[in-house]
């Protein structure tokens, strides 16, 4: 390891924890040299798979022991705010996850707070996926010409039993049986804020939150329509109860445009009009890919000072779409389910 490696802590060793870990360890110039969980065994477990040497489970302990530069915090979203301010206390930089706090007014609050004591990067990864980042491409470039509409869907059976009585989303992430903000807090934040790296600054016109499962208390479903500050209408959209997709289905997008239009499905994007160009990509490179590409960024703009894409204050401005979201939806919907949920196919 040389000076320069940036030595980095790893909080919370849970479900996401292994890409993370993946991404860190394709990193030049930076090593996770420790890993900390309340549940020992899983940050042992981490800790043997990659090689790491320093398992704690107080994560004011590693902070201040472990001689970490910085620390990525994987820990649920309710944990973020506190481990920040233990951060900032021992000048470690941060790489957090989504969403940085539950509500808006929390990550204000926060950022307003830390001010410029550490710097902070919230792990808005899907705007780094290979795919939108063509995308960003060929619409900066004005292969699209101007953009007229567009479309984001994410169409999964995340949240419908399996033959083996498994949930798929609920055994991958218990903690969601107990979120009150759940698909568009958890998973649409990256849609949303992947529409914001896409078209600019948007607002939210209406939305609608609807609750399918009985297991859960949040919202399953949502229909989100936007206004663009260039002026043209964004839909994003997303369900876990739909049978046929798989639990972890890709994006789904399309974009209209006044020369050529985009259409992304299956992890096939195309562009179609005045030219044509089809690019096929393998989706679990993509998604691995994502945090790759999102943890090199973090080690080379605290290298070289630039701006994080990502930054925490960034962060805001998709959190204020997300609590938007959540104002203009008003009474989560119940809609009566007029026969049981079907067990689908693994
Ligand atoms: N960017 C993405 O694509 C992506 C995907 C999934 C989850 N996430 C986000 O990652 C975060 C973690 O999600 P997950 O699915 O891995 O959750 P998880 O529940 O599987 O894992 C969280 C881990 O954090 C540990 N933990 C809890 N409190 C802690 C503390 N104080 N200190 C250290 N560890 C603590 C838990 O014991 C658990 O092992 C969430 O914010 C979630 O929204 C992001």
């Amino acid at each position: 390891m040389s000076q320069n490696t940036l030595k980095v802590g790893l909080l919370g060793c849970g479900h996401i924890s292994r890409d993370h870990l993946v991404a860190w360890s394709r990193c030049e110039n930076a090593k996770v040299i420790a890993v900390c969980d309340p549940m020992r065994d899983r940050a042992a477990a981490q800790a043997e798979a990659f090689g790491i040497e320093q398992v704690f489970t107080d994560p004011t302990a590693m902070m201040a022991e472990a001689g970490v530069d910085a620390v990525d915090i994987v820990t649920p979203r309710g944990t973020h705010a506190a481990m920040i301010r233990v951060a900032a206390d021992n000048g470690l930089h941060a790489l957090c996850e989504k969403p940085l706090c539950p509500t808006l007014a929390e990550a204000e609050a926060l950022v307003a707070e830390i001010g410029g004591r550490i710097r902070v990067m919230v792990n808005e990864n899907w705007r780094y996926r290979a795919y939108f980042t063509q995308i960003r491409e060929w619409i900066s470039t004005g292969r699209v010409g101007t953009v007229t509409q567009a479309r984001m869907a994410l169409w999964r059976s995340n949240m419908l039993e399996r033959p083996d009585g498994i949930i798929p989303s609920l055994s991958r992430q218990p903690f969601v049986a107990k979120e009150e903000r759940l698909l568009v807090a958890e998973s649409l934040i990256h849609e949303l804020d992947t529409a914001r790296s896409l078209f600019g600054e948007m607002s939210v016109v209406a939305s609608r939150l609807s609750r399918y499962s009985d297991r859960i208390i949040g919202e399953d479903a949502a229909a989100i329509l936007l206004e663009a500050d260039a002026g043209h209408a964004v839909v994003v959209e997303g369900v876990m109860t739909s049978a046929g997709h798989t639990f972890r289905a890709p994006n789904r997008l399309e974009i209209a445009g006044t020369r050529c239009s985009i259409t992304l499905d299956d992890a096939v994007l195309r562009l179609h009009g005045a030219e044509e160009e089809t690019i096929r990509y393998v989706e679990d490179d993509v998604r691995q890919g994502c945090f790759d590409a999102a943890i090199k960024h973090f080690v080379k703009s605290l290298t070289t000072g630039e701006p994080f894409k990502t930054s925490a204050s960034d962060q805001l401005k998709t959190l204020k779409l997300v609590e938007d979201v959540y104002a203009s939806a008003g009474a989560l919907r119940r809609p009566s389910v007029v026969a049981p949920i079907e067990s689908v196919p693994a």
